[in-house]
């Protein structure tokens, strides 16, 4: 089969070539799904998991992308949840080769149905920024309606869902980000903006919730405006960086085929709208995943027609 592989860490999306690779077969649990549209997260190339399996060994060359919508091609011993010919969507273990592929061998429990009048597109951007943003808001910050949130780099694709979800949450949205992404957070529904290079973000007084996609000083400075009992929600990585009198939760999203569902439903019925950049072929994968200007929102790989 055709795939995206990447050997060498330092390189970067640069180091990642087209190549053909032997078609996954299936273990136990696990689908085989013919990807259609794939997504990708630049970081995933720094994330270990990327180079080595679950017990540290180097498991290149690994093939990147792990949200993925596409069609069940076959089934290994005793899965269940999902059937051959099922239109699904779903996010692959981190370490095990990912979507950037004709084909994929993922867990099943790790899929989730994606309806007919849901293009592949629209599904593959779904599984990462969304469940992110689901798991972040309400399994790890715990938002209330009448909350207020800090939603930070609110056009891109893990704050946009979080912008639409709290506000669909009856939550109090200040969306943040570059000056240009201004238009674009307020019609993902942020009641208001800041320009982080230009406006003074201690402006925004008191929240309760910060939904960090940034880190560095502007993640040490949001969690001064954390009130007491608010949280840091963070998902770049471990940090030391505390509210004066709340929590700091940092994780990892998970699949989860409840919430997958949840979403899907909300795009199906017009409360959610996804975020897509550029859509490049497999062929084109390469370029499109090394833009030389800036992009917002998420690049999908079409991997078939
Ligand atoms: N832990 C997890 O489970 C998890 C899951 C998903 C994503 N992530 C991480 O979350 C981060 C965001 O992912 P994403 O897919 O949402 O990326 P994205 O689409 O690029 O969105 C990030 C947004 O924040 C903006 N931004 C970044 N730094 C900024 C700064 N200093 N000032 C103003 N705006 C800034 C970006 O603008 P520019 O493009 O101009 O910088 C962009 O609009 C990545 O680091 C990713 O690895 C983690």
């Amino acid at each position: 089969m055709k795939a995206i592989v990447v050997t060498d860490e330092a390189a970067g999306t640069p180091g990642m070539t087209l190549t053909e690779r032997p078609e996954p077969t299936a273990t136990i649990n696990d689908a085989i799904v013919r990807v259609h549209a794939s997504g990708f997260v630049p970081t995933e190339l720094t994330w270990p998991s990327t180079w080595t399996d679950r017990r540290g060994r180097d498991r290149r060359p690994s093939i990147p992308g792990h949200e993925l919508a596409g069609v069940v091609t076959a089934l290994g011993y005793g899965t269940t949840g999902v059937t051959v010919g099922q239109r699904v969507l779903g996010l692959a273990d981190w370490y095990r080769d990912g979507s950037l592929a004709e084909f994929v061998a993922i867990e099943a429990r790790n899929l989730a149905p994606l309806p007919g009048d849901v293009d592949f597109t629209v599904g593959a951007s779904l599984p990462i920024s969304g469940l992110t943003a689901w798991q972040g808001l309400f399994d790890h910050g715990r938002l209330q309606a009448g909350q207020s949130i800090l939603a930070h780099g609110a056009a891109g694709a893990v704050g946009s869902m979080v912008t639409q979800l709290a506000r669909e949450a009856g939550a109090y949205v200040i969306g943040t980000g570059r000056a240009a992404d201004r238009r674009q957070a307020l019609d993902f529904g942020a009641h208001e903006f800041v320009d982080l290079d230009n406006d003074a973000l201690e402006d925004v007084g008191g929240v309760d919730l910060v939904f960090d996609v940034i880190g560095g000083d502007i993640q040490k400075r949001s969690a001064r405006l954390i009130r007491t009992g608010g949280t840091l929600v963070t998902v770049v990585g471990p940090t030391e960086v505390r509210p004066a009198d709340g929590l700091t939760i940092d994780f990892v999203v998970e699949s989860d085929r409840t919430q997958l569902r949840e979403i899907v439903q909300r795009v199906r019925d017009g409360r959610l709208r996804t975020n897509i950049g550029a859509v490049a072929t497999l062929d084109d994968a390469v370029a499109a995943l090394n833009p030389t200007e800036r992009r917002t929102g998420k690049t999908i790989v079409r991997t078939q027609p």
